[in-house]
């Protein structure tokens, strides 16, 4: 489908299956070289957006891991509200572990340095952040970003897990919203 419309916006194709799939495979490759068989880290997957890539994710990884899920909101309809409602706790041992936080997309970056802290104090021995996109202009936070998937300008987007007020998320490409001022 070249465009979709949800709610009250209309959104166009951005990103193919085949190119996030190309990009996450990439990104399992380094992580792959990265990590050994000396530790077993958690995967840490963010809910409800970063579902379809953790799958994908997890599918090309070699080493040995455990995989647990967290779920968090701070958007509401286009905007990040900056502020983080956690809605299903942490339920797995943390202490001492290294724990990779699988993001669908960082943006201002309120959501991982809430639950980098949450973490850490936790009792976790380190902290990796793993995104599927980063939006490089919106994000001035410290925490480093060690494994991104993709870079992707300032706009909004959906699919392949990511929603609008909670639509689209079960599309296998990314779309991005249809203004006039990002059409091609
Ligand atoms: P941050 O806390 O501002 O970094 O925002 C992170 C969260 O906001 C992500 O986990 C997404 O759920 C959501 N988000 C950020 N940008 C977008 C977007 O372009 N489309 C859909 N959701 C987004
Ligand atoms: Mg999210």
């Amino acid at each position: 489908m070249e465009r979709i419309t949800l709610h009250d916006k209309t959104f166009r194709i951005f990103i193919p299956h085949n190119e996030i799939q190309k990009s996450i495979e990439e990104l399992a490759k380094k992580m792959n070289q990265d990590f050994n068989a000396s530790e077993v880290p958690l995967f840490l997957s963010v809910l409800n957006g970063s579902f379809m890539f953790t799958s994908d994710l997890l599918k090309h990884l070699n080493f040995q891991c455990e995989l647990s899920f967290i779920k968090v909101s701070s958007y509401s309809g286009v905007e990040s509200t900056g502020e983080l409602k956690h809605i299903l706790g942490l339920s797995a041992d943390i202490n001492g572990r290294t724990v990779v936080l699988v993001e669908d997309i960082v943006d201002t970056g309120a959501t991982i340095v809430e639950l980098y802290k949450m973490l850490t104090e936790a009792g976790a021995a380190r902290v990796v952040i793993c995104t599927l996109l980063l939006k490089p202009d919106a994000y001035k936070k410290d925490i480093p970003v060690e494994y991104v998937a993709m870079k992707i300008p300032n706009d909004f987007i959906v699919g392949y897990g990511l929603d609008y007020d909670e639509l689209g998320r079960q599309y296998k490409d990314i779309y991005v919203l249809d203004t006039p001022s990002n059409q091609k």
